[in-house]
């Protein structure tokens, strides 16, 4: 080796032996310091002292090596389990989605006694309406009901397996080959399944070394990766943003928008403007990777995660946007276990709210911003959801959701409406955007996704690409309020 070269690693590896690193001096893509680990650059650097500490939440593991036999036979017994549930898929032929209008008195009362006796399940809605999934078999019960109370509602959906059949076909040959060459199977023409998002990031990570890197900040209930994403040129005066999606299983647009964001960011990085590269972005595709996987193998309409409740056996899974730690078990959330907005035992009892929380709280970036995305509706919702109370900033928050929503709507022309989520949606407590605002992180919002209920949960994929589109544009926006704070 030349002598130069020798000096300059020596030089690094005294560097990096002897320093505790000021967190601008750390490998952009490589270390993600936690919360007083390194020091911040106004922190004085001058003493400096030998640290020993290894921050836990970077635990990039090293596979165990398996016996080949070993692992033939595991892949078998996952391949027979995966055929075994996915031989039972939930069918919901003949399953209809009504769209019910709400201002005439009684009939949310109405609704709400056919939910408790499980005949309808709510999907979506807002003061004045409501979305009204009706299963097969209680559609008879369910239309004689309506009649006799002489509450009107028009079918938008009459036929959801149908939906579901088309909704994600497979890709044709010519996108299959082109994945094949890309390095990564992740396409936005259809919806993948949790092993590509996964594959993708970790592409990215090996492609970007220097911007990106991957770090699994938790185990999902059965056991999966919560792998989050961070894109950080590792400026010292970058400001910080958490995005997720994917907390609610059946909002597949969401996962979808999310990692549309990465690949935009990720991929034409260089080009991108300072708004956006003056931020470190931290990523979670996937919150709820069980849910998520168990919406493709099973269930399409399954909204919670799959950790059972201890005692009844009959019912599995806590709805994670109840979970969180801000006000929990208010307005808005169910303590029974069987229902669809299960809050959980207790505030962060579930494995991926936990990981979120712990994650955020212990990260040495402070987040300027938190974004998380679900589906449907198209809403831009800003703390509390709890109840209607609004945070003291709450005109900021308007003001920047609406530059946001006004972006959506000059990008791909979407309408989104903007508002507290008590006041625009319902109340409901124990959400991840209360909690993160509660946190201190200033821009919280939950961003409802397209569409309005035509199709609902069921997006076609063809939506993939504009609903992500305009996304993008609101995330522009965003970068560029947050620098002026
Ligand atoms: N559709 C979302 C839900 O019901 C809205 C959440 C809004 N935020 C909130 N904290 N309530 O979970
Ligand atoms: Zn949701």
């Amino acid at each position: 080796m030349k002598m130069w070269l020798w000096t300059v690693v020596l030089l690094a590896v005294t560097t990096l032996t002897f320093c505790t690193p000021l967190i601008n001096e750390l490998e952009p893509g490589k270390d993600w310091p936690k919360r007083g680990s390194v020091k911040q650059p106004q922190d004085e650097p001058e003493i400096t002292e030998i640290s020993t500490e290894v921050p836990s939440n970077t635990d990039f593991k090293e596979r165990t090596p398996v016996e080949f036999g070993d692992e033939i036979e595991e892949e078998i017994a996952i391949l027979a389990k995966a055929a075994e549930v996915a031989d039972t898929k939930v069918d919901y032929s003949g399953a209809q989605v009504w769209k019910v209008s709400t201002e005439k008195t009684g009939v949310r009362a109405t609704l709400g006694r056919l939910r408790r006796r499980n005949l309808i399940s709510t999907w979506a809605g807002n003061q004045t309406y409501l979305d009204v999934f009706v299963k097969s078999n209680a559609l008879q019960n369910v239309t004689r009901i309506m009649k006799r109370e002489n509450i009107t509602f028009h079918i938008v959906i009459d036929d959801l397996q149908k939906r579901i059949n088309e909704e994600n076909p497979p890709l044709d040959e010519n996108e299959i080959e082109l994945q094949d060459r890309r390095g990564h199977r992740m396409t936005w023409k259809q919806y993948h399944r949790l092993e590509d998002i996964h594959g993708f990031m970790d592409y990215l990570a090996k492609t970007y070394p220097k911007i990106i890197s991957v770090n699994t900040i938790g185990k999902s209930y059965e056991g999966r990766d919560l792998k989050v994403l961070r894109i950080s040129d590792g400026k010292p005066t970058n400001k910080a943003v958490f995005i997720d999606g994917g907390i609610h299983a059946r909002e597949w647009i969401s996962p979808a928008t999310v990692t549309y964001l990465i690949n935009q960011i990720a991929e034409n990085f260089d080009e991108e403007s300072d708004d956006i590269k003056n931020i470190d972005w931290y990523i979670l595709p996937v919150v709820n990777p069980d849910g998520y996987e168990y919406t493709h193998v099973k269930d399409r309409l399954w909204r919670k995660n799959r950790k059972p409740t201890i005692g009844t056996r009959a019912c599995v899974g806590a709805d994670l946007n109840r979970n969180f730690g801000y006000r929990w078990g208010g307005k808005g959330a169910s303590s029974n276990p069987c229902s669809d907005i299960y809050r959980g035992a207790r505030a962060f009892s579930e494995p991926e709210s936990k990981a979120v929380s712990e994650f955020i709280k212990n990260s040495a970036a402070n987040f300027s911003a938190y974004l998380t995305y679900h589906s449907y509706g198209q809403y831009l919702l800003y703390p509390w959801g709890y109840d209607t109370a609004v945070p003291p900033d709450h005109k900021d928050l308007d003001i920047v959701g609406k530059s946001i929503a006004a972006a959506i709507e000059n990008t791909g022309g979407s309408k989104y409406s903007v508002g507290s989520s008590s006041g625009l949606l319902y109340p409901a407590s124990g959400g991840s955007d209360d909690w993160a605002k509660a946190q201190g992180i200033k821009y919280a919002f939950t961003i409802e996704l397209s569409d309005t209920g035509r199709y609902g949960f069921i997006l076609p994929t063809s939506f993939i690409e504009p609903v992500a589109r305009e996304s993008l544009a609101g995330v522009r926006v965003l970068a560029s309020q947050i620098h002026k704070l």
